[in-house]
């Protein structure tokens, strides 16, 4: 399988809860490495921007006001099937439905404080990390 990188964001419920080390180390137990990190707090021009294929969606407002609310952990992880590969580790949108062992299983407090996002294809992760990170930042 192709290595690949992706991009994650530690979202502020989890940054507020100190969950920060905890994330990455199931990311890290799953063999995905961390290849650029900051941490940042979100505009909401830029939570806007990101999020801009949801803006009809009836969360989106919600969805954009949490992602400001506290200081969110931006990072490209690399590894094998990496886009995959971290869906895997996150777990299912809405915590209920999350596979135990998830990061929304064991952190998310809801369908939308649910602590991490990433990128859901290819086209979509190359968008997203060049959203956060030059070329030079990233060191695989
Ligand atoms: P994320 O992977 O960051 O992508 C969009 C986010 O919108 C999603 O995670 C959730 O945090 C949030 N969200 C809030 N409500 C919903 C919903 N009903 N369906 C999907 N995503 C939602």
């Amino acid at each position: 399988m192709a290595v690949e990188r992706t991009l994650s964001i530690i979202k502020p419920d989890a940054t507020r809860r100190n969950l920060t080390g905890k994330i990455i180390a199931k990311f890290e137990e799953a063999g995905l490495k961390v290849v650029a990190s900051r941490r940042l707090k979100l505009s909401q021009a830029d939570a806007e921007a990101f999020y801009g294929v949801h803006k009809e969606r009836p969360f989106f407002k919600d969805l954009v006001s949490f992602m400001i609310s506290g200081p969110v952990v931006v990072q490209v992880l690399e590894g094998e099937g990496a886009i995959q590969k971290n869906r895997d580790v996150m777990g299912a949108t809405n915590p209920a439905n999350a596979a135990p062992g998830t990061i929304r299983k064991e952190f998310a407090e809801s369908i939308e404080a649910n602590s991490v996002h990433g990128s859901d294809a290819p086209e979509t992760a190359a968008n997203e990390i060049k959203f956060f990170f030059r070329d030079l930042d990233i060191v695989g």
